[in-house]
């Protein structure tokens, strides 16, 4: 796609996948890997380990480049599928992915999984569905029975009214705060009502 074609797209027809794909082909989220963003990948982990043992089927939404399912290892879990809108990240993170993973591109707002699973894992992505707690309800019915959601949504000046507006949907299991030198970041662990 031409430079031209390209801004069109993403600053006048405003078309996120577009977007997304632009900012990772120019690099624009490799700060994800940095150190200062491993607490909250770290405290997602546990949680998985924890409440999940052995071979769990694990989906994350908006994926980005699979740094989560990288960082989880392949022995904690027996299914990985990850989506992302941006086929860049997609891309990048089917280049490290291991034959028990699945990598998809795709709108989380209309996005139909295929199977169940036992954690489905929401990571820095739902501020960006158009509808939080329809999104996140909508795939609460393709977890298995006991299976969990894991959100994480990191602190800023509308995050407190995006938490209540999804609270009522659930019951909150547990919570951990990080702090790192950029930024708070609060980790739940939701059960659908
Ligand atoms: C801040 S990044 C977080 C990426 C990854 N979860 C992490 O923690 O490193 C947000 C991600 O959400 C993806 N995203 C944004 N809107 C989306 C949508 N409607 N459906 C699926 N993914 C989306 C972006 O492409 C991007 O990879």
């Amino acid at each position: 796609m031409n430079a031209l074609t390209s801004f069109f797209k993403r600053k006048v027809l405003r078309i996120n996948r577009d977007r997304w794909n632009y900012q990772y082909d120019k690099g624009l989220w490799d700060g994800l890997k940095a150190i200062d963003e491993l607490a909250r990948f770290s405290v997602i982990v546990g949680y998985v380990k924890y409440l999940k043992p052995g071979q769990p089927e694990v989906m994350e939404v908006g994926c980005g480049e699979g740094l989560l399912q990288q960082r989880l290892q392949a022995q904690n879990y027996g299914r990985f599928v990850g989506l992302d809108i941006a086929d860049v990240a997609v891309e990048n993170a089917r280049a490290q992915a291991d034959e028990k993973c699945t990598y998809r591109v795709g709108d989380m707002d209309t996005y139909e999984p295929d199977g169940t699973f036992d954690l489905i894992i929401f990571n820095e992505v739902i501020y960006y569905s158009k509808h939080p707690l329809k999104t996140l309800q909508r795939f609460s019915q393709y977890l298995k029975p006991g299976g969990l959601l894991i959100v994480t949504i990191n602190n800023h000046k509308r995050s407190d009214k995006l938490w209540n507006s999804i609270k009522d949907g659930f019951a909150l299991v547990d919570e951990a705060t990080t702090v790192t030198a950029k930024t708070t970041c609060v980790c739940k662990v939701l059960l659908p009502k």
